[in-house]
């Protein structure tokens, strides 16, 4: 949460850092701000999004050689002009932009207002500055040592990027917690929260790790420790091209991420699966397969969608491997007591790589000898370096906040990595194998079909859009398919919506139901089909409007139904990469159609790097 970017070298600053605070807008769009060294530190800032910034600025001399700049997602402090970044000094000669929580500056502020710090925001960052200026300017020390001075008394999450005045081509940056890579150009560098400011300009990049320091000048680069030992920066090729973070003519990133995903999921199947000699190779879990076919449970972490990635590989995991799985929140995992022994394997998941809750969750379970296999879309990002093992989801950069091509690339990751597991376990006999690795191969082709049907979705979007509440019954390999659906209307429409096993209904959602309730069954063909159908007669015989996503050919759930989305058949354990895809549409069209902003809805991040 939150977006920094920063420059120096030769280049015009304000462009390069406007731009970039465009790319990372999705961190957070609550206020945006951007300071420069030009004949002193000017500072710029303005609640709402980096568009309001830019126009506030228009006419406005910005020519500087470097620069911070920060887009925020409100923690401490409402969002407000006050309260954006970037903070500066009491002597207007620092300013600092920064991402995560500081967690005891209410004791640091107590001890600065006694020595007579006086405060012009609410936030935490403003306290970390002035408790670096106070070390800074009264123990003799450099910038750079006070720096790190005060880090080792911050409790908390943090990247901070200082701009000085008096060396204004010299930006002092730590992490701790949040993400921040740093690009490599020549006779220039550039930092920002992730790759998305920097492919622009370069291809070289450093991903800075906890507890360092780096100190950045146009020619150099200087990484340290803590502990003011040099550190040699480890450069990585940055695997990402320039129009997979555009929207390439689509009206929204969301719409757009959708639309990629018969091309991320053969991306993520490329290389690994192979339908025609039936095999699948996955570097991460080949090397590790003893491991992961002799775990005597594996525990599936994560939160939001990846979570309910994760509910549907203990489906899947169980019934193909016979291991007994467990679904955690990370954010709950983290602050209880749970049962974790050395046999265990847990999986992580998560598109950013970066929740702040996964991570640490990460963390409790290798105190206790977990093996800790990542399934991560963000190359290089903190869960993906925190693994002992994983595999990427190569779903591309993903930057609608709600989560959609991540999601179904996680499904297939994650049924891969079953089937894999099965397999050498012998736990699913060479039919079933084949066919599932068959059924895998062909997603692409019939979520391209799903696609080019979305005209039914969208007047289905118009025609429900005034609905209050939405309910979302699925049942087995399609339960989790609910909530993931009524999750994605709640995030883009803001429409009170509720996921529930169909069969749940009976115990307490079914008194919702009434004329004006629309409630989606993700119905495609399975085991319990005669079962959800029934459920679907409850909900008319209730008078219930009833909308489902059927297999092609159901005649049946139709008859019943108000209205339907129509996937192609599947097998019962891969349906949920089709039947996902028209409640995403569904969700899309209905924001849209309220005139919401889809890819920046309400008070939500798309990387939550705070608990
Ligand atoms: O980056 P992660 O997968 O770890 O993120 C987890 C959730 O924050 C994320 O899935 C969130 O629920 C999305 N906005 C859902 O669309």
């Amino acid at each position: 949460m939150c977006g920094i970017v920063a420059y120096t070298g030769d280049r015009d600053a304000y462009p390069v850092i406007l731009k970039g605070l465009k790319r990372l807008e999705y961190r957070g769009y609550d206020s945006a701000g951007i300071a420069l060294v030009n004949h002193g530190m000017k500072i710029f800032k303005k609640m709402g999004k980096v568009a309001a910034l830019e126009e506030s600025l228009i006419g406005i001399e910005l020519k500087a050689k470097a620069g911070i700049g920060h887009t925020r997602w409100a923690t401490h402090g409402e969002p407000s002009d006050r309260n954006a970044h970037p903070h500066k000094s009491t002597n207007g000669k620092l300013t600092m932009v920064h991402n995560g929580i500081i967690e005891n500056y209410s004791l640091l502020k107590q001890d600065l207002l006694k020595k007579g710090y006086k405060f012009e925001s609410d936030t935490d960052t403003e306290v970390l500055l002035k408790f670096i200026e106070d070390i800074y300017l009264n123990h003799g020390v450099s910038l750079e040592e006070a720096v790190r001075i005060a880090l080792k008394r911050v409790v908390g999450a943090y990247v901070i990027i200082l701009l000085n005045e008096d060396d204004p081509q010299t930006l002092i940056a730590a992490r701790k917690g949040s993400p921040l890579v740093i690009g490599i150009g020549k006779g220039e560098h550039f930092l920002a929260s992730d790759a998305t400011p920097i492919v622009e300009y370069t291809k070289e990049v450093v991903y800075i790790n906890d507890y360092e320091l780096a100190i950045v000048r146009p020619d150099e680069l200087i990484l340290k420790n803590l502990g003011n030992e040099r550190v040699t920066p480890e450069i990585t090729q940055l695997d990402m091209e320039l129009a997979a973070i555009e929207k390439e003519g689509f009206e929204h990133f969301m719409l757009k991420e959708i639309f990629d995903q018969p091309v991320s999921i053969y991306d993520c199947l490329r290389g690994r699966l192979d339908a025609k000699i039936g095999s699948i190779r996955m570097e991460g879990v080949d090397k590790h397969l003893d491991q992961l076919v002799n775990a005597n449970r594996i525990l599936i972490i994560a939160c939001g969608t990846s979570w309910h990635a994760g509910l549907i590989a203990e489906y899947v995991i169980e019934e193909l491997c016979r291991i007994p799985v467990e679904v955690e929140y990370a954010s709950e995992f983290r602050y209880r007591n749970p049962v974790v022994n050395e046999g265990d394997v847990i999986i992580a998941i998560s598109q950013s790589g970066e929740t702040a809750d996964t991570l640490v969750a990460i963390e409790k379970a290798k105190e206790n000898k977990a093996f800790i296999f990542g399934v991560v879309n963000v190359v290089g990002s903190s869960i993906s370096r925190q693994s002992h093992a994983g595999a990427y989801t190569h779903a591309g950069p993903e930057i609608g906040v709600a989560s959609t091509k991540a999601f179904t690339a996680q499904l297939v990751i994650l049924t891969m990595i079953a089937l894999r597991i099965a397999y050498t376990k012998k736990t699913i006999d060479q039919t079933r194998y084949l066919h599932l690795i068959n059924e895998l191969h062909e997603i692409p082709d019939k979520v391209s079909l799903i696609l080019q049907e979305t005209e039914s979705i969208r007047r289905l979007a118009e025609k429900y859009q005034d609905a209050r509440d939405f309910l979302y019954l699925g049942r087995g390999y399609n339960f989790p398919i609910a909530l993931e659906g009524a999750l994605k209307l709640k995030e883009i429409s803001y429409i009170h919506a509720e996921g529930y096993p169909a069969a749940e209904m009976k115990h307490g959602p079914i008194a919702l139901v009434e004329e004006s309730l629309p409630v989606v069954f993700v119905a495609t063909k399975d085991a319990y089909h005669e079962k959800i159908l029934s459920n679907a007669q409850e909900i008319k015989a209730r008078k219930g409007k009833v909308i489902a996503v059927i297999t092609e050919g159901d005649t049946l759930f139709k008859e019943v139904a108000d209205d339907v989305m129509v996937v192609p058949q599947a097998d019962e354990l891969v349906a949920p990469l089709l039947s996902v895809i028209p409640l995403q549409l569904l969700a899309y069209y209905i924001g849209v159609a309220k005139g919401l902003d889809v890819d920046k809805p309400r008070n939500l991040a798309k990387s939550v790097t705070v608990e």
